[in-house]
């Protein structure tokens, strides 16, 4: 019999992704383009929704109970520029935690799902 294990297992579970969204944020207020946007937030708040999140993206158990990607990005002014630094803090992590190179693109691609949703709009009046 073959059994296939999810990405999620493969990655070694909710102890695993722990460990990356650790060092994701590590990386992320670290870098000083990003940090700005961190300032005043609730951090473990934001590490618990972030491992949900990511579990669930690997296939793991956990409901996403967070909110809404769009609602809790909207009013940031979050930049592509600042969304790709993210991205790629995020996809570091996983390559040092040795995870293999099927789930990385599964990542990209959920990556780019996602973006038109966290990025804000150009202004309306931007001349
Ligand atoms: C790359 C994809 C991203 C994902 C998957 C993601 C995921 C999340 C999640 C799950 C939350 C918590 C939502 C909640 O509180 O209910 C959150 C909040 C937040 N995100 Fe992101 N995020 C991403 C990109 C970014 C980027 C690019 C920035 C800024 C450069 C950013 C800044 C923030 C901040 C500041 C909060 C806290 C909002 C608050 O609690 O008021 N995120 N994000």
């Amino acid at each position: 019999m073959t059994t296939s294990l999810s990405y999620y297992e493969q990655v070694g579970g909710a102890p695993a992704v722990r460990t990356v969204v650790d060092g994701f944020y590590v990386r992320v207020l670290d870098d000083a383009d990003l940090r700005p946007y961190f300032a005043g937030v609730d951090m473990p708040r934001l590490k618990r929704h972030m491992v949900v999140l990511l579990c669930s993206v690997l296939g793991g158990p956990e409901p996403y109970e967070g909110r809404d990607l769009a609602e809790a990005h909207r009013g940031m002014g979050i930049t592509p520029e600042h969304y790709a630094k993210v991205g790629e803090h995020l996809l570091s992590v996983l390559r040092e935690a040795g995870v293999g190179d099927e789930i990385l693109q599964h990542v990209v691609l959920t990556l780019n799902k996602v973006e038109s949703s966290i990025v804000a709009e150009p202004a309306e009046t931007a001349d």
